[in-house]
């Protein structure tokens, strides 16, 4: 069965993925800042310490990993920031730590897994964004480091998708829908279970023809 590595497994969404995953029978690498406090999970899970953010750590999985292939990495990790963030109330430090983590975190983990991934047959790349990183849907303002890292890292990951193509990779970003957690509050739309049972079909269905497209749970295709 594929071995796939989900970051930010702690709670939400990269809970609910690693739940999934290691229900079908994958082999599951679930990443959290402290590894004690993914829950209990049936099937194949290894736990991981990861912090997207530090460099060390991310070295260290990427040594703890070394010869394993990966098929799929699901950069989930991530932080919504400050939410009154306007101009002249901006909180500079609270700002690089939501780009440090969500546009930066992304990118370094793909980066240290690559020989993992192009050890595996899988080859695929999937991070969550968010539909707060559409430019085209952007009609109101708000929440801007958010907005901010969320376009950040899906112009890294349509980049990193162009790059990628001649090894035969797919590289998306995804919306996992407004969801009930604790970024996503008790008002959101959807549970954990339907945002996931949507993310893990349109996983199932990608191919390399879809590298470098921005999707939603649905399988809709989103406008960058
Ligand atoms: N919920 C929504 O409505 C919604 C909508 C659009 C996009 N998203 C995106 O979906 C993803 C998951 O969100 P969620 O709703 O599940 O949020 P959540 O419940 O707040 O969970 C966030 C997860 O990210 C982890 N994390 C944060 N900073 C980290 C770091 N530096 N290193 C490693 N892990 C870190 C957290 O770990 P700790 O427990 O250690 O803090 C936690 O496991 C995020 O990328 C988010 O932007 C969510």
């Amino acid at each position: 069965m594929p071995d796939v590595l989900i970051t930010g497994t702690s709670r939400g969404i990269g809970a609910g993925l690693a739940r999934a995953f290691a229900a079908r029978g994958w082999t599951v690498h679930a990443c959290a800042r402290d590894p004690q406090a993914i829950g209990a999970i049936a099937g194949a899970v290894e736990r991981h310490r990861l912090d997207v953010t530090d460099p060390a750590s991310i070295a260290a999985l990427a040594a703890a990993l070394a010869g394993r292939p990966l098929d799929l990495l699901v950069n989930n990790a991530g932080i919504y920031g400050q939410r009154d963030a306007r101009l002249g109330a901006l909180d500079w430090a609270a700002f690089e730590r939501v780009l440090a983590t969500n546009t930066l975190g992304p990118v370094r983990v793909l980066e240290a897994l690559l020989p993992n991934l192009r050890a595996g047959r899988g080859k695929t790349v999937v991070t969550v964004s968010s539909v707060m990183g559409s430019i085209a849907r952007t009609e109101v303002a708000g929440a801007l480091p958010y907005r901010t890292s969320k376009a950040a890292v899906n112009m890294a990951m349509r980049s990193i998708a162009r790059e990628l193509e001649p090894e035969g990779f797919t590289v998306v970003v995804v919306h996992p829908g407004w969801v009930r957690t604790d970024m996503g509050g008790p008002q959101a739309a959807i549970d954990v279970e339907t945002s996931v049972r949507g993310l893990v079909s349109l996983i199932d269905r990608l191919r390399p023809a879809d590298s470098g497209r921005f999707f939603d749970y649905t399988g809709a295709e989103l406008p960058w």
